[in-house]
């Protein structure tokens, strides 16, 4: 580590030897000290996150006027955090100027999105939570932290752990998708992956549960729309995933861009203050999201910016990201009397207290060899590639055409993201590189060697056609034995702001599949997405699928070692996919209604023009063996609320290889005083098995997890029946029934 030189004054010396071992107390008498020298406009300063990246876009002299205004920021005290700087280097050099040439030599905080890894990207968080396995997810969060720290990044705005049930949304591909159960997992295994033991540590980063709260549920699944949400359904499913990051110790929540049944998030007392710091007990720090608290003059909720401010920082958000509103509005207020010095010195002290935490008044600086050593490693690579595999969902195998022999013939390989590495990257990969990314073309040619029978087509572009494309994808196909279709979505069709009125596959490419397909040939569709798709035509048409999401850098080798069967596909959809748009919103865990949907029964909860069911439900996934479900029981057969019931089932595995199954629990509460889910994921367990081989697989369920809130917004676990089903996904299971006393 570089120790940097703190030029502290003789007062502060005691904060400047302050350790991490230190007694809370005098960690708090030292900060205690500080925000009393502290000016008014050094405190706002504190509270302000401003844009502190160096752009590589402009010319040399702007590069260096924009340099000499954040280092001016730093100088002069008035800024606490920057956004967007990152490498030893730069982050270095901001440093210097705050705690060797200010006043008071408070260090900057670096916050980033780094939300699937730095330089080793990993795939999308849509295509982790596919994976099931919130173990693995957490080391890929270490790997995130031990390289986003070490390239300067103090705090990542991460884990996004929004719920989001309409696949229109941009943002579902950060999430951890439809189930609330299934997000809280990975809510509280994200965060302990990226803060680690001790976020004093060169390889820690505070974390930053987002978006508090509701975001997914923009009405339409447009980004940044209005959310009106029941009471029920905002308790039981928005806000567990925050309970769980919350209990799992995450230091900082970002506050959503939202409103939340007609009060903007940014501004909500009673989402700030009375859930996330009263009831749930969160003791870190609150950031507004980008310019959000400006934007309550467009939500009509504030007339101006100094309202808006003032609204923000009462309500609890400690530090405003880039609206500049706390810095020019909130002196006036509390020299006019308006806002009590206090509400600011409580949001100084968590900000302060994170740099505390985070051991910066010690080692404000980043050792530049560590930089990097760390980046890319071989080990970082290799769990990227098992996480991006792991993270694969085979859709459908006829005839077993899946896995291919490694000498299969001749294969095309035809589509827009065949070779397409930015694509790989997905959403939120702003320090990945493109050159680094092993796209599917290489990720084939890796496998087969340098002798490999490989023609490529693109045959399309991702949203446009081709000229002549089809024709020559079709006349490679008509050449070859087996085509790998790579087509789907470019990353910049999901994300944020990235809403799609229509998630099928774009026109050209359909186009392209359809003549492709035409020509007869063995098709494997390899889908390239960044949230559920519409997939009815080729689900009727093409043989044998597979959902590969935005894999990250390993991507293609990931997908190779499944194409040929070096990896048994395990992943299972972590939200429906629907038929067609118009389908959506749409989630396995909706009410039955007074009509449940019934095939030929036109008055049921239902469209007349589709079927009743999706087109793949929440939790599917094939592998290459087959599993048989049997002997399940449930014990024991009545429990108090405090209790807990153990579920066990028989898993075979009835095919020729070794696999993995993922044992899925549901429960539906039958009959209570407020209508519950038709289906509700308590818990799962995954389980390997050879050929032939049989495990009964066990999975504890507190009774606890089986309450709900009630109109009231109070948490009950009523007595009466529970049935639990027991299987691969939510769409099936055998049945075994309780009795909560
Ligand atoms: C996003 C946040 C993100 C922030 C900073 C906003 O537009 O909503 O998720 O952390 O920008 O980049």
């Amino acid at each position: 580590m570089v120790h940097g030189r703190l030029a502290v004054p003789l007062l502060l010396l005691g904060l400047a030897a302050m350790s991490r071992a230190e007694a809370p107390q005098a960690a708090a008498a030292r900060i205690d000290a500080l925000i009393a020298q502290m000016t008014l406009e050094e405190k706002l300063g504190q509270l302000t996150q401003q844009w502190g990246g160096l752009s590589q876009d402009i010319n040399p002299g702007a590069r260096q006027q924009a340099l000499a205004d954040l280092l001016g920021m730093a100088r002069a005290g008035v800024i606490g955090s920057y956004l967007g700087a990152t490498g030893a280097e730069h982050t270095n050099t901001l440093q210097r100027a705050a705690v060797e040439e200010s006043r008071l030599k408070i260090p900057l905080l670096f916050g980033n999105d780094i939300i699937h890894g730095y330089r080793t990207v990993f795939p999308i968080p849509l295509a982790e939570a596919a994976t099931w396995n919130p173990t693995l997810i957490e080391q890929a969060c270490r790997v995130a932290a031990v390289e986003g720290r070490a390239a300067g990044t103090h705090w990542t705005f991460a884990p996004m752990i929004d719920v989001c049930r309409d696949p229109r949304w941009g943002r579902v591909a950060e999430t951890a998708g439809e189930d609330h159960f299934l997000g809280a997992q990975f809510a509280a295994a994200r965060v302990r992956g990226f803060q680690g033991d001790n976020l004093a540590s060169p390889n820690a980063m505070l974390a930053c549960g987002k978006h508090f709260v509701a975001y997914g549920a923009a009405e339409g699944g447009r980004d940044y729309n209005t959310v009106d949400v029941s009471p029920q359904t905002l308790h039981e499913v928005h806000l567990s995933t925050f309970r769980a990051a919350v209990d799992a110790g995450v230091g900082s929540i970002m506050s959503a861009f939202n409103e939340i049944n007609g009060i903007p998030a940014t501004a909500h007392p009673h989402m700030l203050q009375t859930m996330l710091r009263g009831q749930m007990g969160f003791n870190g720090l609150v950031v507004s999201d980008w310019g959000s608290i400006n934007e309550m003059i467009a939500h009509g909720y504030a007339a101006d910016s100094g309202q808006a401010a003032l609204q923000a920082i009462r309500a609890g958000v400690d530090m405003d990201m880039c609206s500049g509103a706390y810095r020019s509005q909130l002196a006036e207020r509390v020299t006019r009397g308006e806002l009590d010095v206090k509400v600011v010195d409580a949001a100084v002290r968590r900000i302060l207290e994170a740099k505390q935490r985070l051991g910066l008044f010690d080692n404000p600086y980043i050792d530049p060899a560590l930089e990097k050593r760390v980046m890319l490693t071989a080990e970082h690579r290799a769990l990227a590639r098992d996480v991006a595999r792991r993270s694969i969902v085979l859709l459908k195998n006829e005839n077993g055409l899946l896995p291919l022999k490694k000498q299969p013939g001749k294969i095309a390989l035809i589509g827009p993201l065949a070779d397409a590495a930015k694509d790989m990257l997905g959403t939120w990969s702003l320090y990945g590189k493109p050159e680094e990314v092993v796209t599917l073309l290489a990720g084939l040619r890796n496998t087969l060697g340098p002798n490999a029978k490989l023609g490529v087509s693109k045959g399309s572009e991702v949203q446009a056609a081709l000229a002549g494309g089809i024709d020559d994808a079709v006349k490679l196909a008509r050449e070859s034995d087996i085509v790998i279709l790579a087509v789907g979505e470019s990353e910049d069709m999901s994300g944020e702001g990235h809403s799609r009125a229509n998630i099928d596959i774009p026109q050209p490419q359909q186009e392209l599949i359809e003549a492709v397909c035409a020509t007869g040939k063995p098709v494997v569709l390899v889908l390239f997405n960044g949230r559920p798709m519409a997939l009815q035509w080729a689900a009727d048409h093409v043989p044998a699928m597979l959902v590969a999401w935005q894999g990250g850098v390993e991507a293609g080798n990931a997908i190779a070692d499944v194409i040929f069967g070096d990896f048994n596909p395990s992943g299972r959809l972590p939200a429906t996919f629907p038929r067609v748009t118009g389908q959506v919103p749409i989630h396995y865990n909706h009410r039955n209604t007074g009509r449940p949907a019934r095939e030929g029964d036109r008055y049921t909860s239902k469209y007349i023009d589709l079927p009743t069911t999706p087109l793949y439900p929440f939790g599917f996934g094939l592998s290459y063996t087959s599993f048989r479900y049997a002997e399940a029981t449930v014990s024991p057969t009545e429990a108090t609320a405090d209790g807990k019931f153990s579920l066990s089932v028989v898993v075979t595995n009835t095919g020729t290889r070794a696999g993995e199954e993922l044992v899925q629990a549901y429960y539906r509460d039958p009959v209570a005083s407020m209508t519950r889910p038709v289906r509700q994921l308590c818990g799962f367990e995954r389980v390997s098995l050879a050929p032939g081989e049989s495990k009964r697989v066990v999975i504890e369920i507190p009774a606890q997890r089986l309450g709900f809130y009630d109109w009231d917004a109070k948490f009950l676990v009523e007595p009466g029946v529970i049935q639990f089903f027991l299987g691969p996904h939510s769409a099936e299971g055998l049945q075994v029934d309780a009795q909560i006393k």
